[in-house]
């Protein structure tokens, strides 16, 4: 693929971006809920989709030509790194080599669960970005059973280190096992939180992004994000914040923790 691209109608380049027909898309510029690097769009308008930051709605539209967005279940045991020294497997050998993709953030070794993957630097941009803060859900298994008293500490906020946890939901979901959701990104934060309040975590997984889920990808496989789904984490983003509802399944049963060291 070349750099220089035939500028396209705006409408045509919303189009393959799966937002509907170009008659759908016309609409939608019309409304004037699409701009073109922050100028409202009209119709007649084109564009270097490959250069251009289209919004919809002011959700960042992925419209580039080429890009690929993945939902990954990293299994416990994966390195989140392109590369690793010591020679562990890595989240990028679950995929082909081309195109280059990269994870959008970090899950820490032992820790399973939902990842992006993606060559879109501008969504892995927003989605890492700490002012955005997209909600991302866990559900953790514990040493222990935590009070009520604990888990309204774990939800209100606890000093670490560098500085005391953003209000989170936090729920107590069986016995030993909570659901957390955070939107802060800081490093191994929940395990630092279950920590700080007496219950070291047993296993860890992530079980939702800005309200995206699949409790049917299981450890290892993963598929592509539906623009719908792009959507939703593009709304999220644009948002900084969502309600997303927690999942209703549970990986974590009583019976099939496992002790994880790091
Ligand atoms: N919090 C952690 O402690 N570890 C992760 O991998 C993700 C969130």
């Amino acid at each position: 693929m070349t750099d220089e691209q035939a500028p396209e109608r705006l409408q045509k380049v919303l189009a393959r971006a799966g937002y509907g027909s170009r008659r759908v898309c016309e609409d939608l510029i019309e409304d004037g809920r699409v701009t073109i690097d922050g100028v409202v769009a009209t119709l007649g308008d084109k564009i270097d989709a490959q250069r251009a930051r289209i919004e919809v709605d002011g959700a960042l539209a992925p419209v580039a030509p080429g890009l690929v967005h993945y939902l990954f279940n990293k299994p416990g045991g994966v390195v989140t790194t392109a590369s690793d020294p010591q020679g562990r497997t890595t989240v990028v050998s679950f995929f082909p080599e081309t195109p280059r993709i990269f994870p959008v953030g970090r899950l820490d070794l032992h820790t399973e669960g939902l990842l992006i993957v993606t060559n879109d630097g501008a969504l892995a941009h927003d989605l890492m970005h700490p002012s955005k803060g997209v909600d991302k859900e866990y559900l953790v298994q514990v040493t222990g059973d935590p009070s009520p008293a604990t888990v309204r500490r774990l939800r209100e906020g606890v000093d670490l280190e560098d500085g005391r946890t953003a209000p989170a939901k936090v729920s107590r979901v069986a016995e030993g096992v909570l659901r957390i959701t955070i939107h802060e990104g800081r490093n191994r934060q929940v395990r630092r939180m279950c920590d700080q309040v007496g219950h070291p975590v047993l296993r860890l997984v992530r079980t939702r992004i800005g309200g995206i889920g699949d409790a049917s990808l299981k450890p290892g496989e993963y598929r592509t994000l539906s623009v719908k789904e792009l959507q939703k984490l593009a709304s999220a983003i644009a948002a900084g914040t969502q309600g997303s509802p927690h999942s209703d399944t549970l990986p974590i049963g009583p019976n099939d923790a496992e002790e994880v060291n790091e």
